[in-house]
């Protein structure tokens, strides 16, 4: 593990000393130099933007912003009106600072390149705009995923138009993901490479404020998080995982084992950060062709590397995620992370096929 950096912080600087989101962006970025202005920039966007979907959000029933959309998503799924409106805050927010070369959402079909009238950054922002859209209507929580990679990363030099090609990175290339939950409190989690730190929206005043820093994963655990009603669909590696954790005490893992499942992404990684766990949505028989559920670029890259970054793993069951050379977009992918010995176990699962 790398030694954690020493915070420029006065030394009477406490946590009742309340640290806020840009306070701690500015820090990263003067002290330990690893944030570059427009990064920063970027992120405090970001920011704002889930402060205002999550005021969106909270006026449940008492705003138009439940139920279903009349439009399908470029996935095929019927997408909701808060799914709508999470991406167009995402956009608008975005699209005029500068600092972006260009956007892609799970909600849009092709990348939205900022316009003309705006000026042209290098960065390049992705999100999952609402996940867990199923939880909406029933208020549970829900959240917003976003991944941020640099235009050209080994090409610097590129001057032609910002294209789908440049978001076809491996996720080890990110410089910063994160997400923002909304629960019964909004946090919004982030790394930027330096750990995983947690902030907490004080409503009152507006601003998110550092209320967890240098998050870590326990390496094991007696959690585990997976759609069971899939389980007749599932390859054999992970029905073995799933039947050993299952067999409890008087099976071959010697100890009971929890279940949590929310069926919102966001959540369910949230507490694997908060208290250990392993998530997973793997392939299925249900559509062969499909790598799997949940994508790659908007929901498993950001969170594989937070997960990382707080110590846990993330794989596809036969590979680390950050290491996936995407070849679409929209790609799709398996999913296996949490708890950093529960992962390589049910990795190595796999291997032994
Ligand atoms: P989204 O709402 O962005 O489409 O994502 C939903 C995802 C993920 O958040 C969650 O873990 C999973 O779908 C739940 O799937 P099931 O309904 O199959 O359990
Ligand atoms: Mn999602
Ligand atoms: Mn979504």
């Amino acid at each position: 593990p790398q030694p954690r950096r020493q915070r420029f912080y006065p030394s009477q600087t406490t946590m009742t000393q309340r640290i806020s989101l840009t306070r701690y962006l500015v820090e990263q970025q003067r002290v330990h130099g690893l944030l570059p202005g427009d990064l920063r920039l970027l992120l405090e966007v970001v920011a704002r933007a889930c402060k205002r979907i999550s005021q969106a959000v909270n006026k449940g029933d008492l705003g138009d912003v439940m139920g279903a959309a009349t439009t399908e998503n470029v996935q095929g799924e019927i997408q909701k009106k808060l799914d709508i409106i999470a991406n167009e805050v995402l956009i608008e927010a975005n699209e005029w600072g500068g600092h972006l070369a260009a956007m892609a959402s799970e909600e849009m079909e092709d990348i939205y390149v900022v316009p003309n009238r705006f000026p042209q950054g290098e960065y390049l922002l992705m999100f999952d705009p609402l996940d867990g859209s199923s939880n909406i209507d029933v208020n549970v929580s829900i959240g917003t995923i976003f991944s941020v990679l640099k235009k050209g990363h080994d090409n610097p030099n590129a001057i032609e138009p910002v294209s789908q090609q440049d978001f076809l990175q491996p996720g080890s290339q990110q410089v910063a993901a994160g997400y923002c939950v909304y629960g019964p409190q909004t946090t919004l989690v982030l790394t930027v490479g330096d750990g995983v730190a947690m902030f907490t929206l004080d409503r009152e005043q507006g601003s998110f404020v550092l209320t967890k820093e240098h998050v870590q994963i326990p390496a094991d655990t007696k959690e585990f998080s997976i759609n069971m009603s899939n389980m007749r669909h599932w390859d054999e590696p992970v029905q073995r995982y799933v039947n050993e954790c299952l067999a409890g005490k008087e099976g071959p893992r010697g100890k009971d084992f929890n279940m949590r499942w929310v069926a919102s992404m966001v959540a369910d990684v949230h507490r694997i950060l908060t208290r250990g766990g392993i998530f997973l949505y793997p392939w299925d028989k249900r559509e062969p062709e499909k790598a799997g559920k949940l994508r790659l670029m908007y929901e498993a890259n950001p969170m594989s590397w937070l997960v990382e970054q707080a110590g846990g793993a993330a794989t596809n069951g036969r590979q680390r995620i950050l290491d996936i050379q995407p070849g679409k977009l929209h790609e799709r992918v398996s999913v296996m992370m949490g708890s950093k010995n529960e992962v390589d176990r049910v990795t190595s699962y796999h291997s032994t096929l």
